[in-house]
């Protein structure tokens, strides 16, 4: 071990488990390619204005969790907790928006940072992909990213995972609301903290984890009875089109979700084998988000899955995805002649498409038949002075351990319709 380790909170992806990684977040982002989304890119850091505009001063996450620092050259900025407020300020600033095309759909893969107390499942980096679709109030534009978000956790096995789906109203219905629970809220007998939440952000309130709270709440006022006709009639249809869809859901009024930036739908993607951080996604509509950062009136809606919770996910349920080997050939030189040779030879393999690897560093016979059964090749290419005069390569196959002499001259198609 050196003197330094990962910071606190974080962890570093290593194989063969990074392997499961890729191979989760290209599942995610697989029915997205497939649906009209296009693959964006942002800073991994922003003007600290974003956040604290976009998210919300009020959320845990800018008050308490951002990495936030000044530059050099004065410049306040923080690295992105999340990624939707990124997003969309980059497809305003691009003018996206404009191309006459709407909805701007747009999917995302990448590192987000949040100063929370680690523990399993909860990381201070860690890896989301996430789909925003910009410009279009719509129904079934919510109920795609569900269906997407359901298609990709099913395309890798996952089946103990849970819908949970809210509307929060509109900007004309949850203001009345919002009135009503502080009322009640303010007759509890509650800590200081939660005393101040009720004034900044009471809906966060139902949501809070502790039964003693949740005992109190017995009695308050649900949102489901303030929504107005627009957001109740929104939300019905949302709930109609993924039942349509075979897609089951639990309709869920205390789900709140830490952001403040949502209207109408939101949504979270739970799983049961992953205790007290069980939210392997989440996202809705965020209507008034554009607006809040200086842009246009853009009605829009996302989602983002938590890479590192739906890799636990799958450990959870006991599920290995099937990764082909990396390698499939691996060469084995016995002596100098035969190193030149093999090295040409697997140089050759690779330009023609054949995932290949070769033992390095003067290693013996027994040494390099074990690297080559670590590498998970189908085939090792064995080679010494002997099958060089006579023109040839022994290739021995790793399943059935039969070997076989080829002709030098022939062993990239030889291999090549072998593997086929
Ligand atoms: P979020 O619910 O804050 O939403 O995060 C989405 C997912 O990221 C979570 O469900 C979880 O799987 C993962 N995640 C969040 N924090 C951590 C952490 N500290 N450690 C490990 N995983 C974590 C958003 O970020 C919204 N931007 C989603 C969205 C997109 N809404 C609309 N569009």
């Amino acid at each position: 071990m050196s003197t330094f380790q990962a910071p606190k909170g974080t962890y570093d992806l290593i194989p063969p488990d990074s392997a499961t990684y890729l191979a989760v977040r290209e599942a995610i982002a697989a029915p997205l390619k497939n649906s009209g989304y296009g693959y964006i890119e942002t800073p991994g850091f922003e003007n600290i204005e974003l956040f604290s505009r976009g998210v919300g001063e009020s959320t845990d996450i800018v008050s308490k969790e951002m990495y936030a620092f000044e530059t050099k050259g004065g410049d306040k900025l923080a690295l992105r907790p999340e990624g939707t407020a990124s997003v969309l300020r980059a497809a305003l600033e691009a003018n996206l928006h404009k191309a006459g095309n709407l909805p701007v759909k747009l999917w995302y893969s990448g590192s987000y940072y949040r100063y929370e107390r680690p523990q399993k499942g909860r990381y201070r980096h860690f890896s989301q992909v996430g789909a925003e679709a910009i410009g279009a109030e719509d129904p079934a534009l919510d109920a795609e990213l569900i269906i997407l978000a359901d298609q990709a956790y099913r395309s890798l096995g996952l089946r103990q995972f849970r819908i949970l789906l809210n509307s929060l109203g509109d900007k004309e219905c949850r203001p009345v609301y919002r009135d009503a629970l502080q009322g009640f809220l303010r007759a509890l007998d509650v800590d200081e903290d939660t005393r101040r939440r009720i004034e900044i952000n009471p809906l966060r309130i139902l949501d809070d984890k502790r039964d003693a709270v949740q005992k109190q709440l017995v009695g308050a006022p649900m949102l489901r009875d303030y929504l107005c006709d627009a957001c109740k009639a929104y939300h019905e249809e949302v709930r109609e089109l993924l039942t349509a869809a075979g897609v089951t859901y639990e309709d869920d009024e205390k789900l709140v979700r830490g952001l403040d930036y949502y209207t109408r739908t939101t949504f979270e993607f739970v799983h049961d084998g992953l205790g007290s951080q069980s939210a392997v996604g989440g996202g809705g509509r965020y209507d008034g988000l554009s607006e809040m950062i200086g842009g246009p009136a853009l009605p829009s809606v996302g989602w983002a899955l938590g890479v590192d919770r739906t890799v636990l996910a799958l450990e959870a349920e006991g599920i290995e995805l099937e990764l082909p080997a990396t390698t499939s050939v691996f060469a084995v030189p016995l002596g100098e002649e035969a190193r030149r040779v093999l090295f040409a030879l697997v140089t050759e393999l690779r330009r023609a498409g054949v995932a290949a690897d070769f033992s390095y560093g003067g290693k013996g016979l027994k040494g390099a038949m074990k690297s080559a059964n670590r590498s998970g090749a189908r085939y090792t290419l064995v080679a010494g002075e002997r099958d060089l005069a006579e023109g040839v390569v022994q290739l021995k196959d790793m399943e059935s351990g039969e070997q076989t002499p080829v002709a030098l001259v022939d062993a990239v198609n030889a291999i090549r319709e072998r593997l086929a």
